[in-house]
């Protein structure tokens, strides 16, 4: 390394490019009739610092599949069967499944379509969160209340101390939601993975939740995988989007290459269009 290099270490991240989460030539498996066949087939993905990335494409593309090999908690008899995943220098596929699930708790935050059935039904949602500080991050009971009182207010749940006593059937889905997102941050991580997080969700709770996740990333730093099927969505969000189909990644832009109607593969034009979001290309306008 040049001795003018080495005497500016804050420009290092950004002159090395060093992704905070590298996904490369991943491949998940699903039980099929005869044994084992991919359901992902060879998925590469790069999500930088504080960055937002959006995956989208129809239902059963490999989304999820693809978001849950990055925790690590894919569900029954589904297994990475190839590829590496490499957060901020760990390969996390080489962990193992205890010390994965250390990372999601803590370096990975995730919020999923339906809240409700992450949280405990008999349990008040404040002491759900101040429990996780207490394991996670060590802190005495009542600077882990204290805390979860902050964070509740940091996601803009309104009076923070009566939701802390509530259990989540008595929250409307976009406070259960809050409250998930809460839990994620609580440990400072330095990625939430958004799996359909509003697609349960009213639309008017739907763009709040998104500017919620926009301040979060802002204020705090956080890079977000996020995923929808809703395209409109996705570039309220994200400056890169990656289409899925079939299990595989078939275009992958930034989303204001996308929204200039840039989009080079005929299924990308067809969601932008399905969205309403496809502005004209010189090829839809040549006479046939
Ligand atoms: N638990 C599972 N068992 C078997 N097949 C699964 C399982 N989960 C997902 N799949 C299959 O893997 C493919 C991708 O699923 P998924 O990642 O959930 O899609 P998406 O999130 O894009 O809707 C689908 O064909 C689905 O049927
Ligand atoms: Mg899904």
């Amino acid at each position: 390394m040049s001795a003018d290099l080495a005497t500016r270490p804050e420009t290092a991240p950004v002159a090395t490019g060093a992704p905070l989460l590298e996904v490369r030539g991943l491949r998940v498996a699903v039980p099929g009739a005869d044994g084992p066949v991919d359901a992902v087939h060879g998925v590469d993905l790069r999500v930088g610092r504080g960055e937002a990335l959006g995956l989208v494409g129809e239902s059963g593309s490999g989304k999820t599949l693809t978001c849950r090999a990055v925790l690590g908690v894919l569900p029954g008899r589904c297994t990475v069967a190839g590829g590496t995943i490499d957060l901020d220098g760990t390969d996390l596929a080489t962990l193992s499944p205890r010390a994965w699930r250390d990372v999601h708790a803590v370096r990975i935050g995730a919020v999923f379509q339906d809240p409700a059935s992450y949280l405990n039904p008999a349990q008040t949602v404040g002491r759900q969160l101040a429990e996780v500080l207490r394991v996670k991050t060590g802190l005495g009971r009542r600077a882990a209340r204290a805390r979860a009182l902050e964070l509740f207010a940091t996601v803009g749940l309104k009076r923070p101390e009566v939701v802390f006593d509530r259990i989540a059937a008595h929250l409307s889905g976009g406070m259960q939601q809050r409250v998930m997102l809460a839990i994620a941050i609580s440990c400072d991580p330095q990625l939430l993975i958004a799996d359909e997080p509003t697609t349960a969700l009213d639309v008017k709770t739907q763009a709040e939740i998104v500017r919620l996740l926009r301040e979060l990333r802002e204020r705090i730093g956080l890079a977000i995988l996020f995923v929808s099927h809703d395209l409109a969505v996705v570039t309220e969000l994200c400056d890169r989007i990656a289409v899925f189909r079939d299990g595989r990644i078939v275009e992958e832009a930034p989303t204001a290459e996308l929204l200039a109607g840039r989009a080079e593969h005929p299924y990308t034009r067809s969601l932008l269009r399905a969205a309403g979001l496809e502005t004209t290309t010189p090829e839809d306008d040549r006479v046939a």
